[in-house]
């Protein structure tokens, strides 16, 4: 049998996901199930973004009613108008962290940190409560200092190690992860410390998003030994890197950009359906180029990255159900996703490719 063939897993646990709201929620919701996954970390870049605990909670319980058999997790987004108190009220209201975004660096985040130290107060505050701080781990782009999409993370990863020594009891992730510097760096830190990696940074390199704006994100993806750094991390085993999709759908028209009004293509890719699979597929693949072995991607160290990993970081109990893998390539990926009422629509990554087939026990 081809491998993962009959393969039975614990359900996953996405720890990045981006649900938006309206139309495109209604649909996107309602194919997190079909990527394996009945539990989320949501973020909180909407149009306006969840700064506010009632946000959150009113956020959080349209995504319920929207899918009862999927649990929440939900965020805030950093910014000055949060206080050391609303941290306070947001632990007892559930929420699990706060996501920061550099300044201007991607989707929704015009609003975001300039300064991580004028935040200070409320990160302190964040580790008290116990809460998670989750860092887009961008600087962003300055011809002063020289820093583009391709150095972005490196650049930034100076300030996870400040944020790390000014609050070492704080449970810090490093999201997205996309270059062997941020994996060493995640590695070089205590079990405050983790790194999520998403299934497209396992495929993808620069070569891939330079001309074809469907697999283009942020942060970029880099290089091929970057992309051999975020399989071996993914295939170690080690607690201190799990799954996070950072699936994130944009209307194809948005993907596409515009020329009048201008408007820039949109970062991000859209995984959520297939989440799970495309991990399976790039570990696959990772073997058939002799990068890992098939040996080493046992059932915990699979799980253990997919979901348990992620529960024991965030708190929550292991998960009681089970998913079911059948082998490479007999599920179509379809081309395109449409948004219920049809005037918008989502290009999923990898459209028009085979996959594995994903089922509920
Ligand atoms: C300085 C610090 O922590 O006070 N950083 C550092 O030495 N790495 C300055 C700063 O806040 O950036
Ligand atoms: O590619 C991305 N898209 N990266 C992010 O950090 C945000 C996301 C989005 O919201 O579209
Ligand atoms: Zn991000
Ligand atoms: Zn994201």
């Amino acid at each position: 049998p081809s491998m993962f063939e009959g393969l039975q897993l614990p359900s996953t646990f996405d720890a990045h996901v981006h649900l938006r709201s309206g139309e495109m929620m209604e649909t996107v919701v309602g194919t997190i199930r079909d990527g394996g996954a009945d539990m989320v970390y949501v973020m909180p870049n909407l149009v306006p973004p969840i700064t506010t605990i009632e946000m959150a909670l009113d956020y959080q319980s349209k995504l319920k009613a929207l899918e009862p058999n999927v649990t929440f997790l939900m965020s805030l987004f950093l910014c000055p108008a949060l206080t050391p108190d609303m941290i306070i009220e947001a632990r007892k209201a559930g929420i699990k962290g706060v996501k920061s975004y550099p300044a201007g660096v991607t989707t929704n985040s015009a609003t975001g940190v300039l300064d991580y130290k004028s935040f200070y107060p409320v990160i302190a505050e964040i580790q008290k409560q116990g809460l998670v701080l989750n860092l887009h781990g961008e600087c962003p782009s300055s011809s002063r200092d020289e820093i583009t999409v391709l150095n972005a993370e490196e650049a930034f990863l100076p300030t996870l190690g400040m944020l790390h020594r000014d609050f070492p009891d704080l449970r810090i992730v490093l999201e997205h992860c996309t270059t062997e510097k941020a994996i060493e760096a995640v590695k070089s830190y205590g079990p405050t410390v983790v790194g999520t990696i998403t299934a497209h940074h396992l495929s993808l390199t620069v070569d891939d998003w330079a001309g074809e704006s469907f697999n283009y994100c942020k942060p970029v993806a880099k290089t091929p030994r970057d992309r051999i750094a975020l399989l071996k991390a993914a295939a170690s085993g080690s607690p201190k890197f799990f799954f996070g999709s950072d699936s994130a759908p944009h209307s194809i028209q948005a993907k596409q950009g515009s020329l009048n009004p201008p408007a820039k293509q949109a970062a991000g890719i859209y995984t959520q359906p297939f989440c799970t699979q495309l991990v399976l597929d790039a570990f696959e693949q990772g073997c058939q180029d002799g990068l890992l072995n098939e040996d080493q991607l046992t059932h915990k160290v699979l799980s253990g990255f997919l979901g348990e990993h992620g529960r024991l970081f965030y708190h929550q109990p292991m998960s009681n159900r089970q998913i079911i893998l059948g082998a490479r390539e007999i599920v179509q990926i379809p081309d395109l996703i449409a948004v219920d009422n049809r005037t918008v629509a989502i290009a999923p990554f990898r459209r028009g490719q085979r996959t594995r087939s994903l089922g509920w026990l």
